[in-house]
């Protein structure tokens, strides 16, 4: 008897070794190119990554961030014939040449092999490396790239070959992703009885000698009885398709239902035309985009198909690109809802919050950097969150092509928290759900903040919020549980403070266009008008302040365009906060080591100490020195800055606290 218990036990520990030693559970994968397999798991402090690439010589993989022209953290590896595993932490300072070798070698060999025909490298590195060559990997949208070759460098030195090699790129979040379900489950999630709510595009043709598209499709949801849920979406791709779809998103509808019904007659149209019945089709219910595998719900929450109570049209808007211009190309893609009738414990929904899309959201021409914000006031979610409050899981951020940087801040009773989620190196072209580590709770009376910085430098003209992809919009929808009745939490800036930001003290009543009564020196011209004369270079500062200072109009809306009641007030103002927040990064300190090889061919001749001004500069923006700060380093005045502003009074708050306590 004791001897078959033995038994069994060597057995289970020899099946536990094995099953450790070769599935390796992966968090996310993400397919770069065809012949290129990315698999990583965030831990605590390391990110484990494993490459599966289809070639016998050397692989690259990188780091990098948009706003840094040239610049990549890169690991390059390859097994050579005699079975060894080299692996090298190196950067590219200069995209025609191949990546350098780094002083510091920061990435960690767990395994490395190859077959007939692939190489597989799998190794390790800290989020923060505290190595100025290193990429920091953080919660921002990480530009991963690529690189392979058919041939491997000829000695362990690693000078690559010269020409041949296959390069790629593309966004990426490493570390908020949602997550696949494990693939052995899969079985298991057959089992709830899941029914498929296919929203497909109906042959769309692409307009020759035009290189995008924007299509709307508006439909209703499926006829079914009762409350489903919806706990996972997927994309369905025409095939051969991949390289003209942009982006897929599924809105949510609210207005007149005569209006959508006839939209929803149609095999869709052309989104946003000037003549079309305008559709208020904004919150996000579903979205995909290039790189996306979808979305899946966390197992306590559904999101509610409801024939009673919920939305019951939606609009499916595909951004179709064709830069190489390919005649006759026809698509028939869209997006694939799985729903059960097996409810879950909450309703997720989902609360945008931002600017109204108006052309009040205004952004000047030629800046680096253009900050709006949008409030979700304390009485909005005063009205509608429980004691309880709610919990936020996933996000996601949505500007048009000027977006550079998003957070969702929050501020409880004057003091602000952590920001919910913050990308200080957003693409506007990767939109996608992120998955929160622990959801956020929101309690009544909170004030969230939606606040996206803009890059204008390519624009001569001015930018104006709208829903058109040459206007501007700054909304963040957050996916939380249980559904409350809130669903647009908006803030449109109000038209005093809007006209004082342009020297404007009054406009002609009911004219269109838009005419300027006074000051006198500006009767009788256009908005537009004043608008592109407007001398940005000496006034952007003062129009910056101005419209952050200046008072808005909160609009609060349940899901069928509802206000919700007590909220409808004309003006509101920025909430005071007296206790800013303050990232706490630990600062980096660490002795470079240096190996034969780096000081071989490692070109640190441009790293004085050991401090990089550029990454310094880059890693001081991501420790969270606010935005605004930069925009007023070249003015006198303090500039309206939620923590600059704020710091003094908390500080003076405190001083005499402590005075009058002595
Ligand atoms: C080689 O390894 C890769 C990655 O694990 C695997 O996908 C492929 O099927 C293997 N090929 C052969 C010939 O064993
Ligand atoms: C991402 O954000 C979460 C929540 O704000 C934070 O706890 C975490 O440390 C961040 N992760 C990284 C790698 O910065
Ligand atoms: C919509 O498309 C389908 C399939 O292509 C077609 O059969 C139908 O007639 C179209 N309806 C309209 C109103 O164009």
């Amino acid at each position: 008897m004791k001897a078959l218990v033995g038994l069994h036990l060597s057995l289970a520990v020899i099946f536990l070794l094995v099953d450790v030693s070769t599935s390796f559970e992966w968090k996310n994968s993400a397919v770069l190119d065809n012949n290129f397999l990315i698999l990583w798991t965030p831990d605590e402090r390391d990110i484990v990554f494993e490459v599966q690439v289809k070639t016998q010589g050397y692989v690259g993989l990188g780091f990098t961030r948009d706003d840094r022209h040239v610049g990549a953290d890169m690991v390059i590896g390859w097994v050579d014939n005699n079975g060894q595993v080299h692996l090298q932490d190196r950067h590219v300072k200069d995209s025609n040449r191949d990546p350098a070798m780094d002083s510091s070698q920061d990435y960690h060999l767990l395994l490395g092999y190859e077959n007939k025909t692939h190489t597989v490298l799998r190794f390790s590195r800290q989020y923060d490396t505290c190595d100025p060559r290193d990429l920091k990997i953080t919660n921002d949208t990480t530009k991963v790239v690529w690189q392979y070759h058919k041939e491997e460098p000829v000695s362990a030195a690693g000078v690559l070959p010269p020409h041949g090699a296959v390069r790629g790129s593309r966004p990426l979040y490493l570390v908020q992703r949602d997550s696949q379900p494990k693939r052995m489950s899969r079985n298991q999630q057959a089992a709830p009885n899941l029914k498929t709510w296919d929203i497909i595009n109906q042959q769309v043709k692409l307009p020759m000698g035009q290189d995008s598209l924007l299509w709307c499709l508006v439909v209703e949801m499926p006829n079914i009885q009762r409350k489903h849920h919806v706990v996972k979406y997927e994309p369905i791709i025409y095939p051969g398709n991949q390289q003209y779809l942009h982006h897929m998103t599924l809105y949510e509808c609210r207005g007149k239902d005569s209006d959508l019904e006839n939209a929803a007659r149609m095999n869709g149209s052309v989104c946003y035309e000037p003549n079309a019945p305008s559709l208020q089709c904004t919150s996000i219910a579903a979205t995909w985009s290039l790189g996306s595998e979808g979305f899946n719900y966390p197992l306590e929450a559904g999101y509610a198909l409801d024939p009673t109570s919920g939305p019951r049209f939606y609009m499916l808007e595909t951004h179709y690109t064709n830069p190489s211009l390919d005649n006759f190309i026809s698509d028939s893609s869209g997006l694939r809802l799985l729903y059960t009738d097996q409810l879950r414990t909450h309703d997720a929904g989902i609360l945008s919050v931002g600017i109204d899309p108006n052309w009040r959201h205004i952004i000047p021409p030629g800046q680096r950097e253009v900050v709006s914000e949008g409030h979700c006031v304390a009485d909005c979610t005063g009205q509608t969150i429980p004691e309880s409050g709610v919990n936020m899981f996933a996000v996601i951020m949505h500007t048009h092509q000027l977006g550079r940087k998003v957070r969702l801040r929050q501020i409880r009773a004057s003091e602000e928290l952590p920001p919910i989620v913050s990308d200080t190196n957003y693409d506007p072209n990767y939109q996608e759900y992120r998955r929160l580590q622990r959801p956020v709770k929101v309690y009544p009376g909170d004030h969230l903040v939606a606040e996206c910085t803009y890059s204008s430098e390519s624009r001569t003209t001015m930018t104006l919020g709208g829903l058109t992809t040459r206007e501007e919009t700054c909304l963040v929808s957050a996916l939380y549980y249980p559904r409350i009745e809130l669903s647009l939490c908006y803030s449109l800036p109000s038209l005093p403070t809007v006209l004082q930001s342009l020297g404007i003290q009054k406009l002609k009543q009911g004219a269109s266009p838009v005419i300027i009564e006074a000051p006198e020196e500006l009767a009788g011209m256009t908005l537009e008008e004043r608008l592109v004369h407007y001398n940005w270079e000496t006034s952007f500062q003062s129009f910056q302040e101005a419209t952050h200072r200046g008072t808005f109009k909160p609009l609060c809306w349940d899901s069928k365009g509802g206000i919700i009641p007590n909220t409808d007030v004309q003006e509101a103002h920025y909430p005071r906060i007296l206790k800013p927040y303050e990232e706490t990064a630990l600062p980096c300190a660490k002795k470079v080591p240096r190996n034969k090889l780096s000081r071989l061919f490692g070109e640190d001749g441009d790293l004085g100490a050991s401090v990089d001004p550029d990454s310094d500069e880059a890693n001081a923006v991501e420790r969270g020195q606010l935005v605004r700060s930069k925009v007023s380093r070249s003015s006198e005045s303090p500039v309206a800055g939620s923590s600059n502003v704020m710091r003094a009074p908390a500080f003076l708050i405190l001083a005499i606290v402590v005075a009058i306590f002595r």
